[in-house]
């Protein structure tokens, strides 16, 4: 029996020695001292022996069970050195690494040129108004001057939610919405989306955008609309930008013009941009029909006005050269990361 244990010692001694790890000690642990472990084993044939031999051998077996005991600690602890210096090694930064990207987005190309728009009409005291996208009938059409049978509704084909509930062609019902709601001086633009029944190509959306704008006080002239106008074209365009009204028919102005801006590309000389003209077509807008005035609540007889519109594609795609008016609804980043 002295034999085994002191076996049983040595044995310990070298496995313990020997373990790399928290799992591989507690097993040793288990078969050395655990309650179906080798030194119980021994322990339990004690009844064997005499009653001289007996202390002699429980001592021996005290002395092995707590000399393993000691070294399973001692073994422990270097488990555990090791384990934090592999993990300290495992963990350790490299602060030489480069970083992660985080791409920080940026304005829609859209959004770039509204913005700018409204920054030039804020600086000639201009308000935001903005109505429904969902829109009556009324006034879409009716309130200014487009009645049911009216031509100009061929061209304004659109979506009816109901007969007298449809998706605005246009930003001008605004117009109406804000002169029921405000005494003049008006001066306000109306910037939002605007929907028509056609199909998508280079130059066509179902939706796109147009920005609306309205000036209704006494003593409204076409001069203070050629005026602003100008303001404005200079503003986005550069100082060397000249206008030119050509006259034009909308049933909601009298009389009514489109407005031209000599080509930002090549000043007017000609050029592929401009098609050879010199001339970029880029807003409607006339005085404010006296029918519309009434229909918003305005006597015509005291107040009058200029209303002009512009659709915010045109200006993107003439702003940044792009030819194809469905890259800027794709949302693809090859595109939109380069603005
Ligand atoms: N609503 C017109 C359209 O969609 C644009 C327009 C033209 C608006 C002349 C106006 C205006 O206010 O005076 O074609």
């Amino acid at each position: 029996m002295k034999q085994e244990l002191e076996n049983i010692r040595a044995e310990a001694s070298k496995r313990i020695a020997e373990a790399q790890n928290r799992p591989e000690l507690e097993a040793l642990r288990v078969r050395y001292l655990g309650k179906k472990g080798d030194i119980t084993a021994i322990l339990k044939q004690m009844g064997k022996l005499s009653a001289e031999e007996r202390p002699a051998m429980g001592q021996l077996a005290n002395e092995v069970r707590s000399s393993i005991e000691t070294l399973i600690a001692e073994s422990g602890k270097k488990i555990k050195q090791l384990e934090t210096q592999m993990r300290l090694e495992k963990e350790t930064i490299d602060v030489t690494i480069p970083g992660t990207p985080h791409p920080v987005g940026h304005k829609h190309p859209l959004s770039i040129v509204l913005d700018e728009v409204k920054d030039i009409f804020f600086g000639m005291g201009f308000d935001i108004a903005s109505g429904p996208e969902v829109e009556w009938d009324y006034y879409n059409f009716e309130a200014l001057n487009i009645p049911k049978d009216h031509p100009a509704r061929d061209t304004q084909d659109t979506f009816y939610i109901t007969e007298n509930m449809l998706l605005r062609t246009q930003t001008s019902p605004v117009q109406i919405r804000v002169m029921e709601n405000q005494a003049p001086p008006i001066r306000i633009i109306a910037p939002g989306r605007v929907y028509r029944s056609d199909a998508v190509d280079a130059t066509h959306s179902p939706i796109f955008h147009q920005i609306e704008g309205l000036v209704v006080d006494k003593g409204i002239t076409m001069g203070n609309l050629k005026g602003c106008l100008e303001t404005f074209a200079k503003a986005l365009y550069g100082e060397d930008t000249r206008i030119r009204l050509r006259p034009h028919h909308f049933p909601f102005t009298e009389p009514s013009c489109e407005i031209d801006v000599s080509c930002f590309n090549c000043g007017g000389k000609g050029c592929p941009m401009c098609k050879g003209e010199g001339w970029i077509e880029i807003l409607g807008g006339g005085m404010v029909h006296p029918k519309v005035l009434k229909n918003g609540g305005i006597d015509p007889e005291v107040y009058s006005g200029f209303a002009f519109g512009l659709g915010l594609e045109r200006l993107v795609m003439f702003r940044f050269n792009i030819d194809d008016m469905r890259l800027l609804y794709e949302n693809d980043t090859r595109f939109l990361n380069q603005f």
